[in-house]
């Protein structure tokens, strides 16, 4: 069997690297488990060098298609022209695709149109926003994929609502947290920025359009940031989307804005952190899982179970709601939280389970009842 494993922007290699290692520890002395990895190039920072590779345990991409930036339409024409090629040349018996970027719905598309078979990691997430982009990449991609990879119950729930045969669904757990429990030792080995004392600094993160694309929205936000940093440092790693609209608003000095971090040092910049501000979607789950408190500056989150069980709040975007939550962090009322089912480190083991086990075989694909490993 033939996989072809894709990743495009920085954090779906988080997500790639653990199935990449479950399929080498499967394929061990085995010929018939052949995995290329592919990067479409969507991100191509300088971080995202060898040792980007290395510290994942996996090896640099052998195909990489280099498409860069561009329009929404630009960006994702630009991948599925790059690789249907790769499609056709190396005839893949299935296409993994992982989480919600552009490079996921791309190349899920280009392959399905191809009767090629395609895995969706991190299936069945909605925030119910079609202004994000994100949401329509899951929405369309569950819809054409014939394996369907969940992290969470909920995840099940939507997938079941939108008429998806329970057969296609594998509820296998975060393969993002499997990556986070591999290099948590590691992480908290890292030197915290000068002067920093663990528990003692928040960390901010935004990058989404909607909160950074307009001077309008981020300065309410910085407003905000401000006021928090008045209270308690604020380590700032800056997305390059964000990076060139910072200039204009006034940040206080406490705000310390950094190079976008490598992932493991950033790990431990969060683990150690007193609480995490951010609009990203993975950092809700890993704070969770790392019993971090997370405010989430968004109306909405696809990953509601890290505020149902974890210890995200959905703070929104009004200023006040998210000073106030974050003052109620610092004068150290925080509730627990809990870890969701199945974030325990095997979630890539289960996923090649049933993809060499299971969807090996087409007739093994028909099955009744959802099925939980
Ligand atoms: C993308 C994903 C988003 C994900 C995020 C993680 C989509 C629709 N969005 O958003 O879901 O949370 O990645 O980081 O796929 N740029 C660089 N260097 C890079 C990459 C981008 O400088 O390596 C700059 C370019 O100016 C580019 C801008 O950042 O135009 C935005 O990059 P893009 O890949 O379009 O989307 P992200 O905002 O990174």
């Amino acid at each position: 069997m033939k996989y072809l494993l894709v990743a495009g922007a920085r954090p779906n290699f988080m997500k790639i690297a653990p199935i990449y290692r479950a399929f080498s520890a499967r394929g061990n002395g085995h010929s018939t488990v052949d995995v290329l990895l592919v990067h479409t190039g969507q991100h191509y920072s300088r971080n995202m060098s060898d040792d980007f590779f290395r510290d994942l345990g996996i090896p640099e991409p052998s195909i990489n298609l280099e498409v860069g930036s561009g329009s929404h339409a630009a960006q994702t024409a630009r991948i599925m022209l790059a690789f249907e090629p790769v499609c056709l040349e190396h005839r893949p018996d299935w296409v993994i695709v992982v989480g919600d970027v552009n490079s996921t719905l791309a190349c899920a598309l280009t392959a399905r149109k191809l009767s090629i078979r395609v895995a969706h990691v991190e299936a069945g997430l909605r925030s119910r926003d079609m202004s994000m982009p994100e949401e329509i990449n899951r929405i369309c991609t569950d819809a054409i994929s014939d394996l369907l990879f969940t992290t969470d119950t909920l995840a099940v729930e939507n997938l079941r609502h939108e008429g998806v045969a329970d057969g296609k669904i594998w509820f296998v757990g975060n393969t993002m947290i499997d990556t986070l429990r591999q290099q948590i030792g590691r992480a908290l080995e890292q030197p915290l920025p000068d002067g920093l004392k663990p528990g003692e600094y928040a960390v901010l993160t935004l990058h989404r359009p909607a909160n950074v694309d307009s001077p309008d929205r981020l300065a309410p936000i910085a407003g905000a940031i401000n006021a928090i940093a008045q209270r308690i440092p604020v380590v700032f790693p800056v997305h390059p989307r964000t990076a060139a609209r910072l200039n204009g608003i006034e940040w206080h000095p406490g705000i310390r804005m950094v190079e976008p971090m490598s992932y493991v040092p950033f790990l431990g910049l969060v683990a150690r952190s007193r609480m995490v501000l951010t609009d990203s979607g993975g950092i809700q789950e890993e704070t969770t899982v790392l019993g971090v408190p997370c405010l989430t500056v968004r109306p909405n989150t696809e990953r509601p179970i890290t505020c149902e069980i974890g210890t995200n709040v959905l703070v929104g975007t009004d200023p006040r709601r998210i000073v106030e939550e974050a003052n109620s962090i610092l004068d150290g009322k925080t509730r627990p939280g809990a870890i969701p089912e199945k974030w325990d480190g095997h979630a890539a083991e289960r996923i090649v389970d049933v993809l060499v086990n299971e969807a090996g075989q087409d007739a093994c694909l028909v099955s009744a009842g959802l099925r939980a490993l």
